[in-house]
């Protein structure tokens, strides 16, 4: 029997941090053997924006090092850069056609960027769901890891994938949002505010290419407070956090150690976070040291970028085929 797609996309802005490490990509790195993995930088998207483009091409390059730092195994995965797949283009034009102004405009992200950058409301703007539609479609892919912040994105996927079937005939599987379920960990900033974050509060945000000394500063300066008072309570959620990496980095017996403290009111969390801290240094640091390697090493990254592209651009050609077949462009 052959392997389901999965397909995802990572935007090459700011840096990856703990939070993008252990909600998405520890979870690509476990599907890479059960399932035929395409996992590419979505670089076309980020131009929606009008970035500085030399800054986007050091981007690219550090997302694809430090996904393959992490663990993804370009043998294994396709790990490739949208711009190198022409065929998501030509699928981009033939989709564009079945999505209607009106419902591109309802869009949840377009109304945020537009609001975000009045000055710039572009048709790729506004397309942008079109765009990741041809993303997944291309492959026909069945799962989608994505976070609820992209699941309107792909329900439009779906919905442009069945006009497409039912006007032209059956090509596409109709895609679904995966989010690991139970096994989706959330790390919220060191600060207490809300999800760790690619552009804010960079002191309370946990990156991969972060050095030893600020990923301690950072982790020393996590909010607390003055402890339990009462056995056995409830941790607020600020503290559950600092609980949650712990779990994630430390080991058993050092988590068990710091749960029993704090069931018992014995906890110093000045104590805890060093411990935190250097288990962390401990944890990024290989990460880190193995991004920049891949990331100095230009004939590797374009070596891994090239095999990536091989991959995606047969499977794109496949499917593209049978888009054009269907829609009678095939001369
Ligand atoms: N829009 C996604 C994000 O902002 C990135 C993305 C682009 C994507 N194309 C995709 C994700 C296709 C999943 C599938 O995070």
């Amino acid at each position: 029997m052959s392997k389901e797609v999965v397909l995802s996309g990572i935007r090459p802005t700011g840096f990856l941090h703990l939070g993008n490490y252990f909600g998405a990509m520890r979870n690509y790195v476990r599907m890479q053997d059960e399932y035929n993995c395409y996992f590419f930088v979505a670089n076309w998207h980020s131009l929606t924006t009008h970035p500085d483009t030399k800054e986007l091409q050091t981007s690219v390059h550090r997302v694809i090092a430090e996904n393959v730092a992490c663990g993804l195994d370009p043998e294994k995965v396709a790990l490739y850069v949208q711009s190198d797949i022409p065929e998501i283009a030509e699928l981009y034009l033939y989709l564009n056609m079945l999505a209607y102004k009106g419902e591109l405009e309802k869009t949840t992200t377009f109304k945020d960027k537009a609001r975000l950058q009045p000055d710039n409301i572009n048709a790729g703007l506004l397309t942008y769901p079109v765009l990741m539609a041809s993303d997944i479609l291309i492959h026909r892919a069945v799962k989608v890891p994505v976070g609820k912040d992209q699941e309107q994105h792909l329900e439009m996927a779906r919905n442009f994938a069945e006009r497409f079937n039912f006007r032209y005939g059956n090509v596409f599987p109709t895609p679904q949002a995966f989010n690991f379920g139970s096994e989706l960990v959330k790390i919220m900033s060191l600060d207490g505010n809300g999800k760790m974050s690619k552009s804010e509060n960079q002191m309370a945000t946990l990156y991969l290419a972060d050095d030893d000394d600020s990923i301690r500063k950072k982790i020393m300066k996590a909010k607390t407070d003055s402890g339990p008072t009462e056995t056995n309570s409830v941790k607020p959620d600020y503290i559950e956090n600092i609980f949650t990496l712990m779990k994630l980095v430390s080991t058993a017996g050092v988590y068990e150690k710091f749960n029993e403290d704090f069931n018992k009111c014995g906890i110093r969390y000045g104590d805890m976070k060093k411990q935190l801290a250097e288990d962390m240094v401990a944890f990024i640091k290989p990460i880190r040291e193995k991004a920049a390697d891949i990331q100095s090493n230009k004939d590797l990254l374009a070596k891994i970028i090239h095999q990536g592209k091989e991959k995606a651009r047969a499977s794109a050609a496949a499917t593209l085929n049978e888009v054009r077949k269907a829609i009678g462009v095939n001369y």
